[in-house]
């Protein structure tokens, strides 16, 4: 099976974890925890950063900072991976859910305008959804596949109407909106490491923040909320959402590859693009203006999804189809969803994602066009 994303662990991976594993340092503390975190700040350009055990988690720890409550709702887009839903309701929030954009798959900015300027009222200072006079502290952006949408418009309107941006830049590691990085732009943005990732550390994730008190108390959070180094006093509900160093040591490695892996994956994206540059049926995600992306995982959209899925997986090539809409799941068909034309169905029936790992062969690539051609 040739993998949709798989692991690429040719650095020093088995270094770095064998001197975890000779030295004992396997668990939630060590040096390679704090290297990780210096080596992604510096990358992201954000001041701090903080190890979590996966980008969810992650996630959840910037909303219980924001002390979301179930009193609240919060906007994200519609066409996202589950966990970012998922973290919002953990907090027993609402979720407003926005459609995308029918060709950056983002949030759609125009439509959010419209539910700012239609549906909320500042009552305070505050933003309330009039219909259900709930709060709405948080704005969540998806970078859907290392791209983002007009980050300067969406801050804009996030500040005219007091909401407060937390990145889900799980996605977007080494993805930059006019030379600034995702995640870099809200007062929190995350990472996530899981196996088919940019880099992985098997499992993990990252929060990134300018904000040293947010920083400090996210580190807090994810370690138990453990308030004296030696006694076993907890000063409030805490979590056990730190990474562990065997899986930071993994990190370090992989950071180092960042550089090289990106260029891989643009390699890939453009050998794509060339291939199937004659086919009138197939487009690609359209980057929003003065985006930079990872092209992370490169996904086409085309009439044939399913025929085309069909025959790669039938040929051993891995292919993937885009998620379900958040608003036809059965969790959430009762939060709001606010459309006009309902495309992130559009987006998810036409969308699928190649074959990408940073080891995949020419000829593996060949073989991927091969088979997505014969269907035209
Ligand atoms: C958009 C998005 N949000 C959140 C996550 C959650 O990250 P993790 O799997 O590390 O918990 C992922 C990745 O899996 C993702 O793709």
């Amino acid at each position: 099976m040739v993998l949709l994303s798989g692991p690429n662990m040719a650095g020093n991976e088995i270094k770095y974890v064998t001197d975890c594993l000779e030295t004992g340092w396997v668990s939630s503390v060590g040096k390679y925890v704090t290297q990780f975190e210096e080596m992604t700040a510096q990358f992201a350009g954000t001041k701090y950063a903080v190890a979590t055990s996966c980008g969810t988690t992650a996630l959840h720890i910037c909303l219980i900072l924001q002390k979301v409550t179930a009193q609240d709702l919060i906007i994200a887009p519609n066409i996202t991976f589950i966990a970012s839903i998922n973290s919002i309701k953990y907090m027993g929030a609402n979720v407003a859910l926005i459609d995308v954009d029918k060709d950056t798959w983002q949030l759609d900015l125009d439509l959010l305008q419209e539910f700012l300027e239609t549906e909320t009222e500042q009552r305070n200072n505050i933003c309330y959804h009039k219909k259900t006079n709930k709060r709405i502290p948080v704005i969540m952006p998806v970078h859907v596949l290392g791209n983002m949408c007009d980050m300067d418009r969406l801050l804009a309107l996030a500040k005219k109407h007091n909401i407060i941006i937390i990145e889900d830049s799980t996605e977007a590691l080494g993805s930059y909106y006019k030379g600034k990085h995702a995640g870099s732009f809200g007062l929190m943005g995350t990472f996530s490491y899981n196996g088919n990732k940019i880099i992985t550390t098997g499992g993990g994730g990252m929060i990134v923040t300018n904000d040293e008190e947010l920083a400090k108390k996210a580190k807090h959070l994810t370690t138990q909320a453990k308030s004296d180094a030696f006694e076993y006093v907890h000063d409030e509900i805490g979590y056990n959402y730190r990474l562990v160093n065997v899986a930071a040591a993994m990190g370090v490695a992989q950071m180092e590859q960042l550089p090289g892996f990106i260029n891989k994956k643009k390699e890939i994206t453009e050998f794509y693009k060339n291939a199937f540059s004659k086919v009138a049926d197939i487009e690609f995600q359209k980057l929003t203006e003065h985006v930079l992306p990872n092209n992370w995982l490169p996904t086409i959209s085309t009439t044939k999804q399913k025929q085309i899925l069909k025959a790669l997986n039938d040929a051993g090539l891995q292919s993937r189809p885009f998620w379900v809409p958040m608003n036809k799941l059965p969790m959430f068909v009762n939060e709001i969803y606010f459309t006009h034309n309902d495309l992130s169905n559009k987006v998810y029936q036409n969308c699928l994602s190649l074959p990408c790992s940073t080891y995949i062969t020419n000829e593996q690539l060949e073989q991927v066009a091969k088979t997505v051609l014969n269907n035209f």
